[in-house]
């Protein structure tokens, strides 16, 4: 069994934050679940009918349905959070968000631009009810250009940004898209940071602000230093990793005789090239004319990863590792893993980075854990996704001062559910 329950309540560091989630799908669902790992009150605003993510089927080859209703893609992105439906394009719905938003810190949304605004949540609009708000914003491409108010997903992302390139071989005909979608992903964390710092100037300078982030801008963002790698040189085109014929091919990907793979990353070649040798049992290539030096090695590099290729195959990669533990050296590798041996790493185990969570629905139930560990203020699950408008009622009675009468007005106008 890996981990052990997270944490039992919100303590984490945004605790006491109040957050208004009007996120659907993945890429703001993400930032907005981080905040609520990290002990923020999430409530999440749904049109009647719900966030789309609740429908979905499939995910690259994943099933969703968990039964009893419940769907893997929404539990993941929606833990941690309240629901409040809430049919913005009412009087009396949009009422609702406004007199929230009286003292919420967060709101945050990933409409198409333009969205929001025709709905009577713009920021201008927002902030004029509470100047202190930090709203966070998210789309494909950016608030400004031709294509700002265009639709997005993720692979959106990953091609526009230059990422299906980057995760591309050469002899490739297509170019790669990286599954579980990462875009969306690294978008929700690139807003959740800014949404984060806008906080913190609040804090500092007493000024609300948005906070505007986009598909393009966060995998631009990813691949950050090889892009401005490759502009302090003029824009030249990084030519594409080749694994038959790497710079380095001791930062390098080699398959044990089990078929698996290790990745090698040894970014100062010169120190470990003769260690590796004699490990290997190849210690007649160390003072090799071809391979002395780490640019001999590039200029032979089809060469010298034909060798390591042949000689890697003679062990499973479990041998290797073993015998690159019990040398003297501290060899720079990976073992290459899969998503389901996670749960069996002894480090994601040790740190508790998967975590277990009692869902009242689903019983014990297992989920990727946040991924940062607070010394004094614990971030993690306590709360499992809700139904859409789960908890309309509490938050209109609660938040805002609401009786029976004002919900049942409200349910009879269309404006709740
Ligand atoms: C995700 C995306 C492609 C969906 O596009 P879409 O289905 O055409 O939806 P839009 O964003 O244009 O608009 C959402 C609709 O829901 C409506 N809506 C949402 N919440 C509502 C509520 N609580 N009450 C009433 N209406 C609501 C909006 O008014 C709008 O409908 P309308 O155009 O009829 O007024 C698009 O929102 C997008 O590109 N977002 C930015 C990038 C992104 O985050 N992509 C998702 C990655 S996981």
């Amino acid at each position: 069994m890996v981990g052990t329950s997270s944490v039992s309540q919100p303590d984490g560091p945004l605790k006491g934050v109040k957050v208004l989630d009007w996120t659907i799908w993945q890429f703001g669902p993400v930032s907005t679940s981080m905040m609520g790992d990290m002990g923020a009150d999430v409530i999440k605003i749904e049109s009647l009918d719900g966030d789309p993510g609740r429908g979905l089927a499939r995910a690259s080859n994943l099933r969703m349905d968990l039964g009893e209703g419940r769907v893997a893609y929404f539990e993941a992105l929606n833990r941690n959070k309240r629901s409040l439906a809430v049919n913005l394009k009412t009087e009396e719905g949009l009422k609702v968000v406004h007199e929230l938003v009286k003292d919420a810190d967060v709101f945050v949304q990933n409409f198409r631009s333009g969205v929001a605004e025709r709905l009577g949540v713009g920021y201008d609009t927002l902030s004029e009810i509470n100047p202190k708000l930090i709203y966070g914003s998210a789309n494909g491409y950016g608030p400004d250009g031709p294509d700002a108010g265009q639709p997005s997903f993720d692979g959106c992302g990953q091609a526009r940004s230059g990422l299906m390139m980057s995760a591309t071989e050469d002899y490739q005909e297509y170019p790669t898209r990286v599954t579980q979608g990462v875009s969306d992903q690294i978008g929700g964390i690139m807003l959740c940071q800014g949404i984060l710092a806008a906080l913190v100037s609040r804090g500092i300078r007493g000024v609300g602000q948005k906070v505007e982030t986009s598909h393009l801008s966060a995998n631009m963002w990813l691949q950050g230093l090889g892009i401005s790698m490759s502009l302090l040189q003029g824009g030249v085109n990084f030519a594409s990793y080749s694994r038959d014929s790497p710079t380095n091919p001791l930062s390098n990907t080699y398959n044990g005789s089990d078929g698996k793979s290790i990745v090698m990353m040894h970014l100062q070649p010169d120190r470990y090239w003769a260690p590796l040798m004699k490990e290997m049992g190849l210690e007649q290539f160390i003072e090799d004319e071809r391979f002395v030096d780490m640019s001999a090695r590039a200029e032979n590099a089809p060469a010298i990863v034909k060798i390591l290729d042949e000689r890697f195959a003679t062990k499973t990669v479990a041998e290797w590792d073993k015998l690159f533990r019990d040398s003297e050296t501290d060899f720079i590798y990976a073992l290459v893993q899969s998503i389901e041996e996670l749960s069996d790493d002894i480090q994601v185990q040790s740190n508790n980075y998967i975590t277990h969570f009692d869902h009242p629905v689903l019983g014990d139930v297992q989920m990727c854990n946040h991924p940062n560990i607070y010394s004094e203020t614990p971030a993690g699950i306590w709360k499992e996704a809700p139904e859409v408008g789960q908890d309309t009622e509490e938050i209109l009675i609660e938040n805002l001062g609401y009786d029976w009468d004002d919900i049942g007005r409200l349910q009879s106008a269309g404006a709740i559910l």
